[in-house]
């Protein structure tokens, strides 16, 4: 087990937890996707990690591209708004696109990027989320068709997941310390 970060209370799921996760959703998107014409689109910053080990693990041919979305800012609650800072390069229509987030929290962000990429009618719109965090007494209404894990309702940071864009480049992902963000 790698080193733990000051900051962070305790590791939730380490390097080796993710690579076996990440490896089980490369191969399963390997199968669904055979023949087809497979576009994955991370959400910069936070998928850019898992982003670039998801796209190692699958074996059909495939392109990438990024789209920048911010929600959170720099706070740790998020805003509300959802803003485009960065549109994609390549045309999606008739293709069969995989959003990849590192996080769906409350949905905001890829409720927003469903409807708007769905209106530039792709063949096929999917999501592949890293982690899924459970809120209790909350229905979100984005149902992601490959999740690595579920994760409790904290501040989870590392693996691309930053607070103030701090922490992204931990390789586990972690709960902060409440008195880093109080
Ligand atoms: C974070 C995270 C997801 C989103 C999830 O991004 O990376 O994209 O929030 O939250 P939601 O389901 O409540 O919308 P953020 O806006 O912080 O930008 P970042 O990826 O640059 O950190
Ligand atoms: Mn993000
Ligand atoms: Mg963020």
């Amino acid at each position: 087990m790698e080193a733990m970060h000051p900051d962070v209370d305790r590791v939730l799921f380490s390097k080796e937890d993710i690579a076996d996760m990440v490896k089980r959703m490369g191969a399963q998107i390997s199968k669904d996707y055979e023949g087809k014409d497979l576009v994955l689109i991370a959400v910069l910053r936070g998928a850019v990690v898992f982003m670039g080990d998801l796209m190692r693990a699958i074996d059909c041919p495939l392109a990438i591209d990024f789209m920048a979305v911010s929600s959170y800012g720099d706070g740790a609650k998020s805003s509300g708004i959802v803003r485009i800072v960065k549109d994609l390069d390549i045309d999606i229509k008739g293709r069969d696109v995989l959003i990849v987030e590192d996080i769906l929290d409350s949905g905001l962000t890829l409720k927003y990027l469903m409807k708007n990429l769905s209106s530039r009618h792709p063949a096929s719109l999917e999501v592949a989320t890293f982690l899924w965090k459970d809120v209790e007494g909350r229905t979100t209404a984005i149902d992601p068709k490959y999740v690595g894990t579920h994760c409790p309702d904290e501040f989870v940071v590392g693996y691309g997941l930053d607070f103030a864009e701090r922490y992204r480049n931990l390789p586990y992902v972690g709960v902060l310390k409440p008195e880093v963000y109080a």
